[in-house]
């Protein structure tokens, strides 16, 4: 665990002697189901985790931005002045927070001082929304240091800006949503159309979820993104020469059966038949959760994965290999992939008494398959992005 008390003396020996620095906090993310329904305008169902990324920071009396990342020391100190405010390659990660900064100025909130920032996340590996964690750990910050009259939602929105228009990925709000508003215990269903939202208490009884990271690169992630992306957006565009509707979210599956021979192009309709039935199914899985059908839930978990492989194909090797064993093992109630995919992490829902057996069952024989290994981790589920005191 990071104690704040460490993560500022270690703000004490990088930065000059000042102030003392106050401690920022947002998680990391896991989504339990609706993959890939967001930006088609459907809902998801994910939940905020207790690890993620802290700052600790303080105003300067310049207008100098100084950034540390204790997770890229080879980077060193990003440093920029506040009309310095552009995309920099050189920056790396330092253009995520960067880039929030720039949106809550665009967006009329007085920022007009400097400010230093010692970054150091304990997400593991890719998939758990690292950059968003990033995102919001800043947005917090920067409310705190200035003071700034501005609530969660918009800081949401402002960070998926950001990333959509400063960092150039154009990610749905899923991410930025679950960090900035997630609850310990509850997962988070959103309606990404209208941002409606409802907390959905976790009562997982004697199961545990279980974050299996494949340790596999994500390269090329980005833009077979985009490509499902304008996949989707084509196969809506055919579905409005007859259909009054906005987004593949508002098609039931009966509109989308009766309907699909407009999709000219046979990838496209597989693509918008995913998104069409991954919405339907994450309302239905809350439906059932809240009902106290665990095992119900789990069953359309697995469905989803067999979606996001076969009809949206984002999957791979590894997470299959993962999510395949998973669905082997005694104590299974669900598996599948989480988050963009091509790689990342999976999720499962283990009972208790099995998990010993589960993690070195798949964690074997992953290794077997693929020649190198997978984390395995239990998720706790915990609050989102805030001020830690
Ligand atoms: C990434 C994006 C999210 C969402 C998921 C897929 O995590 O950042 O907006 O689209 O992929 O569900």
């Amino acid at each position: 665990m990071i104690s704040t008390q460490d993560l500022i003396g270690d703000f004490n020996n990088i930065f000059d002697e000042g102030e003392e620095a106050r401690v920022f906090f947002a998680p990391g993310r896991v989504n339990l189901i609706g993959e890939h329904t967001d930006y088609n305008g459907g809902h998801v169902f994910p939940c905020a985790l207790n690890f993620g990324t802290f700052g600790a920071a303080r105003r300067r009396k310049d207008d100098k931005i100084r950034m540390y990342s204790k997770n890229a020391v080879e980077l060193g100190m990003v440093e920029f002045t506040l009309d310095e405010l552009k995309l920099d390659k050189k920056h790396g990660w330092a253009n995520y927070p960067k880039g929030v900064l720039k949106a809550l100025i665009d967006g009329g909130y007085s920022i007009d001082s400097g400010l230093e920032v010692l970054f150091l996340g304990n997400i593991p590996g890719g998939g758990l929304s690292s950059s968003a964690s990033l995102e919001l750990t800043m947005a917090v910050a920067l409310k705190g240091l200035f003071d700034l009259d501005i609530d969660m939602i918009t800081m949401v929105k402002l960070s998926q800006k950001a990333e959509n228009e400063f960092v150039g990925v154009s990610c749905g709000i899923m991410d930025q949503f679950a960090i900035g508003m997630g609850r310990k215990g509850k997962a988070i269903l959103l309606d990404c159309n209208s941002l409606e939202y409802q907390y959905s208490t976790l009562d997982l009884k004697d199961t545990s979820i279980v974050i299996a990271n494949t340790n596999k690169s994500r390269e090329l992630a980005d833009s077979k993104y985009n490509e499902r992306r304008s996949e989707c957006e084509r196969a809506l565009s055919e579905l409005q020469n007859k259909l009054n509707v906005n987004s593949l979210g508002e098609l039931s599956e009966e509109e989308f059966e009766d309907n699909k021979y407009l999709i000219t192009d046979e990838v496209n309709r597989r693509r918008a038949k995913h998104a069409v039935y991954e919405n339907q199914r994450t309302i239905k899985a809350v439906q059932l959760l809240e009902a106290g059908d665990l095992k119900g839930f789990g069953r359309l978990m697995n469905d989803s994965h067999i979606s996001l492989r076969d009809d949206y194909e984002v999957t791979g090797k590894e997470l299959d290999t993962i999510v395949e064993l998973a669905w082997q093992q005694e104590g299974t109630i669900g598996a599948r992939m989480t988050g963009a995919g091509f790689g990342g992490c999976t999720v499962s829902i283990v009972e208790n008494k099995f998990l010993d057996r589960f993690i070195k069952a798949v964690g074997e024989k992953y290794e077997e398959k693929i020649g190198y290994k997978a984390d395995f981790y239990i998720a706790s589920v915990g609050d989102g992005a805030r001020e830690l005191k």
